[in-house]
This record gives C-alpha cells, structure tokens and sequence, in this order.
C-alpha cells in the first residue's frame, strides 16, 4: 500500500496513521514529525524549520521534498508507506509523483480525513504529545488515564509550540491557500477517497479500511 492522508491541521491525520500504519504494516512518514525531531536534535534542518513552524507556515518546498526523497530510497518503504502532511502543496505533489515514477511505483490511494474548520481550533489547543513516544491525546476528547503523563510509556505530555490559539488560525488559513488544491489533483488522478473525520476515532478507522478495500 503506498497511500497519502491529507486534510486540514488536526484533522486526525496522525492519529488515524498510528492505526493504519499498524494495520497495513507499513512506515508512518510524517514531515511534520521529521521537523520536530529535527528541533528536538538541533540539526540545521531543525534551526531551518522551526522559524516557519512556530508562525504556522509551510516550510520551504525544496526543503521538505529533498527530506522526503531521501527517506523515501530507505528500505522499508519498498514495499509500502503511509506519508502523513505531505505533499502540502501543487509542486510538492508533482515532485512525488517524479520521485515516484523514477521509483516505477504508482500512489495506490489518498485519502482525505475532512473536518469542518470550525472545530478544529479546539482540536489543536487541546492536543497533548509525549515528549518521548510521540503518542497523541487530547485533554477533552482523548483524555490519557492519568493527567499529563502518556499511557503508552510513562512519559510527560506537553503541548506542541504552534498549538497555540493564533498559530492554528495561521495554518488553517495556509491550508486553504496552499494545501486544498491538493484534492482536486488528486481527484483527477482518480485516486482521492474522503472520510467523515468527524466522529469518533474508530469509526473514521472503519470508514478509511472500507474505503482502501473499494
Ligand atoms: P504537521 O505536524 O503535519 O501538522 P498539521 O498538518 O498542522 O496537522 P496536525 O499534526 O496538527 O494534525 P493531525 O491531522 O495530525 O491531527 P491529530 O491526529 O494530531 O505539520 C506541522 C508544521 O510542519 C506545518 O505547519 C509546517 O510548518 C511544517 N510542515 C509539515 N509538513 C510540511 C510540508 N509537507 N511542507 C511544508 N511544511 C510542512 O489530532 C489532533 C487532535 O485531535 C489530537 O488531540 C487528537 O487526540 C484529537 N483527535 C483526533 N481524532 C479525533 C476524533 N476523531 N475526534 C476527536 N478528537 C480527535
Ligand atoms: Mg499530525
């Protein structure tokens, strides 16, 4: 399975990932992830984009697609990936499908987790990671068992630096002018599979398994 998830911030993109990576068996590639693992080491990759994160703006298109192309020629995505937030905009796209075609391999589907934009502010506010596994709660909606520390290891959970109430605002307003165009590409391409991402967590699941089994 070689797939795209795309949809606007907080969307659910990450969290359906985790499930889906797992169910296929297949590497979850997140851009967003790589940056803030790339801050989180003080690479210069890291000093780079988190002057672009932190106002809720796209990193630069040669940037990401050089880090992408690269992770892409790795083993593991032989037979298979998840890529999560990328591509984010047209030329990002047409540079996939260039590293794909040189590949020989084709996009097997994208799928599109829709939201209404109203409710998404409240999704990113509220969002809480572990600073060690990465797992992702929200303090409403996903609340971990015990406050503040992740399920899955122990860890603290903190906040992420643009899950900020004005940094949300920025990138949904980025995804409108950048990113939406996506879906209509993808529709010509005949590739483009939109689930309700507005309801519970497992039932988007159920509804993207039903989708990539059509
Ligand atoms: P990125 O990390 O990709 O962030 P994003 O697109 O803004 O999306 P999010 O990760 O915020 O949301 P999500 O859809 O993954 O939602 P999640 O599952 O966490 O990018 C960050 C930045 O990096 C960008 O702004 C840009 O600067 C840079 N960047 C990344 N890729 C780039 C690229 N290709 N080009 C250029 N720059 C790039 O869920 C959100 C919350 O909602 C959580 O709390 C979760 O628990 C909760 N939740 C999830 N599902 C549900 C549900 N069904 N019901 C209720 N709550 C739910
Ligand atoms: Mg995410």
């Amino acid at each position: 399975m070689r797939l795209l998830i795309t949809g606007r911030p907080g969307a659910g993109k990450g969290t359906q990932a985790v499930n889906i990576t797992k169910f296929y068996n297949i590497p979850h590639i997140s851009t967003g992830d790589m940056f803030r693992a790339a801050i989180k080491n003080q690479t210069a990759l890291g000093m780079t984009a988190k002057g672009y994160m932190d106002k809720g703006a796209l990193v630069p298109d040669e940037v990401t697609i050089g880090i992408v192309k690269e992770r892409l020629l790795e083993p593991d995505c032989k037979n298979g990936f998840l890529l999560d937030g990328f591509p984010r905009t047209i030329a990002q796209a047409e540079a996939l499908d260039k590293i794909l075609s040189e590949q020989n391999v084709k996009l097997d589907a994208v799928l599109d987790v829709n939201v209404a934009r109203e409710i998404l502010v409240r999704r990113m506010v509220g969002r809480r990671v572990c600073k060690t596994c990465g797992a992702t709660y929200h303090i409403e909606f996903n609340k971990p068992k015990t406050e503040g520390i992740c399920d899955n290891c122990g860890s603290a959970l903190i906040q992420r630096a643009d899950d900020t109430e004005s940094t949300a605002v920025n990138r949904l307003a980025v995804y409108d002018s950048q990113t939406a165009p996506l879906l209509a590409y993808y529709e010509k391409q005949g590739l483009l599979k939109t689930v309700n991402g507005d309801q519970p967590v497992d039932h988007v699941f159920a509804d993207i398994k039903l989708a990539l089994s059509k």
